[in-house]
């Protein structure tokens, strides 16, 4: 059984999906040992709550400066032992002390088909305003492993979602969380805990 800790700042709706997965077996070998918030007021944490999972906030609002802070997470983390660590909608730069602790043990799900519409300044609303100015046809979620970088690390799974002609950056938003981001991200926590992914020459490998 691996220990899976879930970091959110928003609505939740990602952290939602994977309790829901974890509870109807879909999601199998996986417990959520805690919930790490950086903003109190984020309904990720009534979810938890309402699940019955530990949960935690986590601010950089409550320390002087961002050392502290990442001190404080790495603490806290340290205490819980991940066996691996989910950014599901978390807003907040991951310290590389964190990255080097937790090799390819930290997820991220990110709302665009990588390398499009991705690194700094493209999160949230931004990357589906950002598709639909360039007027792709098609984009989609990727989940990968976390690096030092941003929206950088090594792909573990994607899909695709059509645009449509009368999207708004909101719809086409909720159309890619249905659609892709639900599905994928308690997938891939699905294959780590079961030991289906293989990193080689900088691609993931998954064995059914
Ligand atoms: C979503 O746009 C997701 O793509 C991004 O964070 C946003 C909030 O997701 N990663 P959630 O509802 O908090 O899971």
């Amino acid at each position: 059984m691996i220990r899976l800790v879930v970091l959110v700042s928003g609505g939740g709706t990602n952290l939602q999906h994977i309790i829901d997965r974890v509870n109807d077996g879909t999601v199998t070998n996986t417990e959520i040992v805690e919930v790490i918030s950086n903003n109190k007021g984020a309904y990720a944490l009534t979810r938890a709550e309402n699940a019955g999972v530990p949960a935690k906030v986590i601010s950089p609002k409550d320390f002087d400066e961002r050392e502290a802070f990442n001190k404080a997470l790495i603490a806290e983390l340290d205490n819980v032992k991940p066996d691996l660590i989910v950014l599901a909608g978390y807003l907040v730069i991951i310290p590389p002390e964190m990255v080097e602790k937790y090799p390819n043990k930290i997820i991220n799900i990110h709302p665009s088909l990588i390398p499009s519409f991705c690194g700094t300044g493209y999160y949230g609303l931004k990357v589906h305003e950002a598709a639909l100015k360039r007027g792709v046809k098609v984009t989609g979620a990727t989940v990968h492993f976390v690096d030092e970088g941003t929206d950088s690390g090594h792909i573990i799974l994607q899909k695709a979602v059509e645009i449509k002609d009368d999207d708004t950056p909101e719809i086409l938003q909720k159309r890619v969380m249905q659609e892709a981001e639900w599905k994928l991200l308690p997938k891939a926590i699905d294959l780590f805990a079961n030991g289906k992914l293989t990193i080689k020459d900088h691609k993931v490998f998954i064995s059914e």
